[in-house]
């Protein structure tokens, strides 16, 4: 079983892409609710959160656990990894590397939270991978709200995108990162409010990066089966169970972890 935690419902957007990958898979997805959003916290207190997370997750016993949260990853990660050696940990941070390696104007942009925008480990990517490229940081904790309150479109999410779109294109970036795991259930508007400009997520290289672990530490799914999903959350189930659905387009029934 692959075990996946976000603040909300964010990393639902990187559970899609990791099922049409591992269809036979099954996956316990833990929704964060009570404690959403975790991009503007204080450092420690993503740290406890993000393991009390693993700890529940742990209690299931997964083979690998997809911390399904750029502000999770980018702050908790290490300790996480120190404190479950035992335990694969697969991250989710902006593919800053594609977008320098894409852009032709050689500036981008990345859309994501402040902790993650502030934090170490984004500054070590973009030192690495996007020394050479001018990067636009724009943090949107706007946008996770509208997410979870399922507000997808409307006048409300067209005058936020529109706002960010506008920066975007007066910078002369050409391709845009989402760093946030929430964002891409925005993608229609952004796309559509940004013609000309690539938009990049990570959910496709975080499902490619589990797909490598279970098969280098020998994790097969199981072939004679169709996977499964579990869907916990620490707040209001009935809420996220109707949230979820319409992300997903499917019926999500979820119980209070
Ligand atoms: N979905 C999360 C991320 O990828 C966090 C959003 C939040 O809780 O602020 O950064």
């Amino acid at each position: 079983m692959i075990g996946v935690f976000d603040s909300g419902v964010g990393g639902l957007s990187v559970l899609r892409e990791m099922r049409k990958a591992l269809p036979q898979s099954d996956f316990l997805y833990f929704g964060d609710t009570a404690n959403v959003p975790y991009g503007g916290r204080k450092d420690e207190h993503v740290r406890q959160l993000s393991e009390a997370a693993v700890q529940r997750l742990l209690k299931f016993n997964p083979d690998l656990v997809v911390v399904a949260c750029n502000t999770a990853t980018s702050i908790a990660i290490n300790q996480l990894r120190l404190d479950h050696t035992k335990l694969p940990i697969v991250g989710v941070v902006p593919v800053l590397k594609t977008a320098a390696e894409q852009t032709k104007t050689n500036k981008i942009a990345v859309l994501a939270t402040v902790a993650t925008l502030t934090s170490r480990t984004y500054a070590d990517l973009k030192e690495q991978f996007a020394r050479d490229v001018e990067v636009l940081e724009l943090a949107l904790p706007e946008w996770v709200l509208l997410v979870e309150r399922g507000i997808l479109d409307g006048p409300e999410v067209q005058q936020s995108v529109q706002q960010a779109a506008e920066r975007i294109r007066s910078s002369g970036a050409d391709i845009v990162t989402l760093g946030c795991t929430h964002f891409p259930f925005l993608r229609p508007t952004i796309v559509a409010a940004m013609p000309g400009i690539e938009v990049l997520d990570s959910g496709p290289a975080v499902a490619r990066q589990v797909v490598r672990v279970l098969t280098a530490n020998q994790k097969p799914p199981d072939q004679s089966k169709a996977g499964s999903v579990t869907y916990l959350c620490s707040g209001d189930p009935a809420a996220f169970s109707q949230v979820a659905t319409r992300l997903l387009g499917e019926t999500v029934s979820a119980r209070k972890a």
